[in-house]
């Protein structure tokens, strides 16, 4: 991820990445879990992740999907490297007692609101950052300052949602899976606040596209100025 461009100055240079369907959701109704990676694609994925110091996720995936956020050395054929940490934004502890990223096999930080209650092993970091729910424009810096510089974010659909619109990333990859599937409740690849115009809507710029398997990868990169939008 070292040659992800852009990154701010004081926060972490953040590529969030998915994997989608053609349709752009990133699950099946009511957010079941969804296989939509090829092959191709999952190995894509664990080099992003090995190359990233920290991978970041909501509480919303960390319940319906409990994944590990670790790297599958297995899958890159490689003897396991460095260890990214994992996070988790969970304003008011809502995370699962028996979720992996709790298991300390790896470090993991936990970012929730002020005022949350919820205690947690004593291996996991809690980082207070928001009044009512984690705020990226407290939280983002606060991770840089832990050492986490290249920032993965894996998803669900309201934290890409919030960290597209806050502006507060450098570059988006979307894996578009050759499937459809539809209905009103499979989650998309990004939900939060409506959009009611241009105003809302985060415009990005197409940078990239590559057959990755049986589907393709996207990558964007947000459009930063104006004269970027007449090109
Ligand atoms: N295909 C893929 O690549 C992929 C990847 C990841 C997930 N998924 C799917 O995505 C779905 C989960 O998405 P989701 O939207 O339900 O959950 P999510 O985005 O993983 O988590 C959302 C929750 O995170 C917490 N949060 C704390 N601070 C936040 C902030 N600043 N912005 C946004 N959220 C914040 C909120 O709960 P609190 O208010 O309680 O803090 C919020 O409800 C699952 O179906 C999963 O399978 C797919």
């Amino acid at each position: 991820m070292a040659e992800a461009a852009g990154g701010r100055p004081g926060r972490p240079v953040v590529w969030v990445n998915c994997a989608a369907s053609l349709d752009g959701r990133l699950a099946y109704a009511e957010g079941v879990r969804a296989r939509l990676s090829s092959p191709e694609d999952l190995v894509r994925v664990q080099r992003m992740r090995a190359s990233s110091d920290g991978i970041l996720v909501g509480v919303g995936t960390v319940v319906k999907d409990d994944p590990s956020l670790r790297v599958h050395w297995e899958l890159l054929g490689e003897p396991p490297g460095r260890t990214p940490a994992r996070i988790v934004l969970d304003s008011h502890g809502r995370t699962p007692a028996t979720a992996r990223v709790l298991d300390g096999s790896a470090p993991t930080i936990v970012a929730t609101a002020a005022g949350c209650a919820r205690t947690f092993p004593a291996h996991v970091r809690v980082v207070a950052a928001g009044r009512s729910r984690v705020d990226l424009n407290e939280l983002f810096p606060r991770l840089y300052g832990l050492g986490i510089h290249q920032l993965m974010v894996e998803g669900g659909a309201e934290v890409i949602a919030d960290v597209l619109r806050s502006g507060l990333f450098d570059r988006l990859t979307v894996y578009y899976a050759p499937v459809v599937i539809g209905g009103t409740t499979a989650p998309p690849v990004a939900a939060g606040p409506e959009s009611r115009n241009d105003g809302d809507a985060v415009p990005l710029r197409l940078t990239g596209l590559e057959r990755m398997g049986e589907g393709h990868v996207a990558t964007y990169e947000p459009r930063r100025a104006s004269s970027d939008r007449d090109r």
